[in-house]
């Protein structure tokens, strides 16, 4: 993680101490974690004490201390995702992607969450992948949306390839 990226994250949101949440969110959107290094940046950046910004970044379950993937995958287990066939679903990507809820997989591809009630109960189950909403997952929507996840990132790396 570059520092002169945070730098420039701070400068654009200014350095008053309301502007804290808005660079964090910044920074998680970038870097998909709010390292150490970032942390200590923006409290010494802002002249905010550190242990202010770490119970910032720690308040708030969407910041995250460790890297997060590249596609967040949040599987909703509200009750009515559940009794429609949510813990299947889970399973499925537990199982495809060899991780488990707040994990992510080695390749820094996807992260899985869980969560309650997204408030689209007659979609269930659903799962967001990158905030975009899926509903009525089976296990094998759930196999083709992973697989065209995959798919679009291994065309992605290949054009970058080749711009190098
Ligand atoms: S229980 Fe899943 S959206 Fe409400």
């Amino acid at each position: 993680m570059e520092l002169s990226g945070i730098q420039k994250i701070i400068e654009k949101n200014g350095t008053h101490r309301s502007a804290l949440i808005p660079i964090l969110l910044d920074i998680q959107d970038e870097y998909h974690f709010l390292s150490r290094d970032a942390l200590a940046c923006v409290a010494q950046t802002m002249d905010i004490a550190l242990v202010d910004v770490y119970r910032a970044a720690t308040f708030y379950k969407y910041f995250s201390l460790v890297p997060k993937g590249e596609h967040l995958i949040q599987v909703c287990l509200g009750t009515a995702c559940h009794v429609r066939g949510a813990p299947g679903v889970l399973n499925e990507i537990q199982r495809k992607l060899h991780i488990k809820p707040r994990e992510t997989t080695e390749d820094k591809l996807f992260t899985l969450e869980t969560v309650n009630c997204l408030g689209a109960c007659a979609m269930g189950p659903i799962i967001v992948m990158d905030e975009e909403y899926h509903g009525q997952m089976t296990v094998s929507k759930v196999d083709k949306l992973i697989e065209s996840f995959k798919k679009h990132e291994g065309i992605t790396k290949d054009e970058q390839d080749k711009k190098h």
